[in-house]
């Protein structure tokens, strides 16, 4: 039988990951992306260089690599319509359309979906649009107490700003608002939540979902979570597909909310959400919360998944883009993983760039550790390069969590450049940190 022909979208770490995980089964990988990622080329037959929202490039490369479906791995493309244009040229996507990944590019709309059909897990919330009277908000503020002030649209993940850590007072939020207003977008205020939290990443495929393990992901650049905001400077996940404080019974209840959001966008939008649903969530005092969907697999998260799945990831896709998920059962390792993103001093603000860096990947296999490339680029054979954001994700993975985060800290000591990690991610310190503050709260 011929191979699989699949068309890749991004250039990523977590790319990388879903292209190694393709490339467990006979798959021919083309993949499209801005910057050439070393380890994505390796395993591709074909790459084509473009901005991501290049539909005419990208219109070019399907006619000459003719795939028999495409992987779109981050938001901005899906927010741009690539999967339907792609389906308009006959190629179908894991990633949803334009309109169902409104579930990721507009917060306004995934909290009135998920009002609108009555679905769990929702914190109090108003959404003011850019022609707001200010005093409309200072009154809401009035009400509910602090809030989290969300940007609309997609924000690179650093769309949000909490009352008491971003912003001070209630003109620090005000003057944060007007700004947005200004760029006419709108703003979604919450209320300040306090909790601990996980992610929950699903494979979906019209209303059959299929959960993988929960990972908690690291958004603060530094140790002790201090620090600004980040894309996310490590995750793990634990060998039960648990979290030490949270529960199977917790995890249910996200599946449940997840399974419920999943039948609501095939109601609202009239189409089978195809893609991945990744679920963030926070165990709150009052209960599980969900505090933003994802359209695609979290980065770093998806490092803690893809490489514990037994069942091929080729042939997940298929099932999924088929309509038959249900029909295959996705099974993962019982396995802890630890991954750690190496950056670039002085990310996330002002990162050191078009730094070499040396990597000993054979030290690093030899140490049972993996590496996946991120925004990296490989300027001639062999000679790397940082570019302005997260390069590169090491990966530990073992029968215990404990073990798992040696392994991945062992081996970030085989890159050599001008980089920083978050030692602790992992660490049996920070887990224990995260129980005592559930504890704090009355949760466990
Ligand atoms: P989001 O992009 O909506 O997930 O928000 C990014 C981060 O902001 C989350 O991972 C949380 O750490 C934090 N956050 C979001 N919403 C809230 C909220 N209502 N209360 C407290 N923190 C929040
Ligand atoms: N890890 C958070 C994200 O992928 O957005």
């Amino acid at each position: 039988m011929a191979e699989d022909r699949v068309l890749l979208v991004g250039q990523g770490a977590r790319e990388h990951a879903i292209a190694k995980a393709l490339k467990k089964s006979e798959v021919d990988l083309f993949s499209f992306m801005k910057a050439k990622n070393p380890g994505i080329a390796k395993l591709s037959t074909k790459v084509k260089l473009a901005k991501l929202n290049d539909f005419e490039a990208l219109g070019e490369f399907i006619k000459d690599v003719q795939p028999d479906f495409a992987v779109i791995g981050p938001e901005n493309p899906l927010a741009d319509g690539i999967v339907d244009f792609l389906l308009e040229k006959g190629v179908k996507s894991i990633g949803p359309t334009k309109s169902a990944a409104r579930m990721e590019s507009s917060k306004s709309f995934t909290r009135d979906l998920l009002t609108k059909y009555n679905i769990p897990g929702q914190p109090e919330y108003r959404i003011f649009a850019p022609d707001t009277v200010l005093i409309e908000i200072s009154e809401y503020i009035a009400k509910v107490g602090k809030v989290a002030v969300k940007r609309d649209g997609l924000a690179g993940g650093k769309g949000v700003k909490l009352m008491g850590e971003h912003l001070q007072n209630v003109e620090e939020v005000l003057d944060f608002c007007q700004e947005v207003f200004a760029k006419g977008e709108a703003i979604v205020l919450e209320e300040l939540l306090v909790g601990e939290e996980f992610s929950l990443q699903c494979f979906v495929s019209g209303e059959d979902i299929s959960p993988s393990p929960i990972a908690q992901d690291h958004k603060r650049a530094y140790e002790g979570d201090t620090g600004p905001n980040t894309g996310g400077m490590g995750s793990y996940s634990a060998e039960d597909h648990l979290l030490p404080f949270i529960s199977a019974e917790i995890v249910e209840e996200a599946k449940e909310i997840i399974q419920q959001t999943a039948k609501a966008i095939k109601q609202e939008t009239g189409s089978d959400y195809i893609g991945i649903l990744y679920g963030g969530f926070m165990l709150t005092a009052n209960g599980l919360i969900i505090l933003e969907y994802n359209a695609r697999f979290g980065d770093p998260e998806a490092m803690n998944i893809l490489p514990l799945l037994k069942t091929p990831l080729l042939d997940i896709f298929k099932a999924m883009i088929e309509k038959k998920l249900s029909k295959i059962k996705v099974e993962f390792a019982k396995k802890a993983t630890v991954c750690k993103y190496l950056v670039p001093e002085g990310y996330p603000i002002s990162p050191k760039k078009e730094e070499p860096i040396e990597v000993d990947v054979e030290k690093i296999i030899k140490e049972g550790a993996d590496l996946f490339y991120s925004s990296v680029s490989e300027v001639e054979p062999g000679k790397i390069i940082t570019t302005t954001s997260r390069a590169i994700a090491i990966i530990g993975i073992a029968d215990k969590l404990a073990k798992a985060e040696e392994i991945a800290e062992k081996a970030t000591s085989y890159v050599k450049g001008p980089l920083f990690h978050r030692k602790d991610v992992g660490t049996k310190e920070l887990v224990q940190k995260r129980i005592d503050h559930l504890k704090e709260l009355n949760v466990l």
